[in-house]
C-alpha cells in the first residue's frame, strides 16, 4: 500500500477522475476528505467506501468554504498530507462570444481554487509539519490551446501557480506537481460535441480517450515517495497528444 495511513483531501469528488482518484487513494490505504459542491451525491456516489472517506460540501472558488473544510480536515484527523486540486470547470464559449461572468467563473474555480486549497492545504501541512504533497489538475489544452480560451489560460495559469509554489514550499519538504491529463472519458467531456471529440482524438497518437482509473494510477504515484525527488514538475498523461 503506497499511501498507508496518509489523510487526504480531494475536490471534485463526486464524479469523473475525482471520483476515480478517491478510490485508488483508499486501495493504497490512505484515509479521504472528498469534497465537492453537491455532497448528497458526492456521499452517495462514494457510499461502498465506508468510513475511509468523509464526504464535505466545498465550494473551491470561494475561501471561506475551504477554510471550513480545511478546519473540518484538522479536527477530524489531525492533520493533511496530500491535497489533489480536481475540481474544474470547462465552458464552451467561443473568444469573441465569452461573457464576463463566464470568464471570472473558469478562473475562479480552476485557478483561484488550486490557489486557495493549495494554501489552506499547505498551512495545515506546515503546521502539522508534515512533508506532505500537493497535485494540480492542469490540461493538455492549455499547451496546444485546443479549447475556450479561459479554460485554457486558466490551465496554464496552474503550471505557473505549481512551480512557483514548489518552490517556496519545498524548504518545508512540500512537493507540488501538476498532472496534464488529455481527453478523459468523464462527464465533464460530455457536453463536447461529436464532430469536435473527433477532430481532437485525431490528434492523439495512442488512438482513444483517456479513462479516468489512468489518471488515477498516476496521482497515486506523484502522491506516493515513488516520487520523493519530483516537484514543480508537469506530468503529462495525453496519449502523445503534446510534450511537455
Ligand atoms: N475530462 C477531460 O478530458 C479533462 C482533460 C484535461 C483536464 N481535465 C481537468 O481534470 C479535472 C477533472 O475533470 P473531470 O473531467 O473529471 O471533471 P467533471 O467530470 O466535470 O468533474 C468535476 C467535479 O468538480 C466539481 N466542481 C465544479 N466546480 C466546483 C467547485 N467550485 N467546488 C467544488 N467542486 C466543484 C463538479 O461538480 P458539479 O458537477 O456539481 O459542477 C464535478 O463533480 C478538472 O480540473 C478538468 O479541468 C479534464
Amino acid at each position: 500500500m503506497k499511501l498507508n495511513d496518509k489523510v487526504a483531501f480531494v475536490t471534485g469528488a463526486g464524479q469523473g477522475m475525482g471520483q476515480a482518484i478517491v478510490r485508488r487513494f483508499v486501495a493504497e490505504g490512505a484515509r479521504v476528505v472528498a469534497v465537492d459542491l453537491n455532497r448528497e451525491a458526492l456521499a452517495e456516489s462514494l457510499a461502498d467506501l465506508g468510513e475511509k472517506v468523509l464526504a464535505l460540501a466545498c465550494n473551491v472558488a470561494d475561501s471561506a468554504s475551504v477554510a471550513d473544510a480545511m478546519g473540518q480536515v484538522e479536527a477530524r484527523f489531525g492533520g493533511l498530507d496530500i491535497v489533489v486540486n480536481n475540481a474544474g470547470v470547462g465552458a464552451l464559449d467561443s473568444f469573441l462570444d465569452t461573457p464576463d461572468e463566464s470568464w471570472a467563473r473558469v478562473i475562479n474555480v480552476n485557478l483561484g481554487g488550486t490557489f486557495l486549497c493549495a494554501r489552506e492545504g499547505a498551512r495545515l501541512m506546515v503546521k502539522g509539519k508534515r512533508q506532505g504533497t500537493i497535485i494540480n489538475l492542469s490540461s493538455t489544452a492549455a499547451l496546444t490551446g485546443e479549447g475556450p480560451s479561459h479554460y485554457c489560460a486558466s490551465k496554464a495559469a496552474v503550471m505557473g501557480l505549481t512551480r512557483a509554489i514548489a518552490r517556496e514550499l519545498a524548504p518545508s519538504g512540500i512537493r507540488v506537481n501538476t498532472l496534464v491529463p488529455g481527453p478523459t472519458n468523464t462527464p465533464m467531456m460530455a457536453g463536447i460535441p461529436d464532430e469536435h471529440m473527433l477532430a481532437l482524438l485525431k490528434n492523439v497518437p495512442l488512438g482513444r480517450m483517456c479513462e479516468t482509473d489512468e489518471i488515477a494510477r498516476v496521482a497515486v504515484f506523484l502522491a506516493s515517495e515513488d516520487a520523493s525527488f519530483m516537484t514543480g514538475q508537469n506530468i503529462a498523461v495525453n496519449g502523445g497528444m503534446a510534450f511537455i
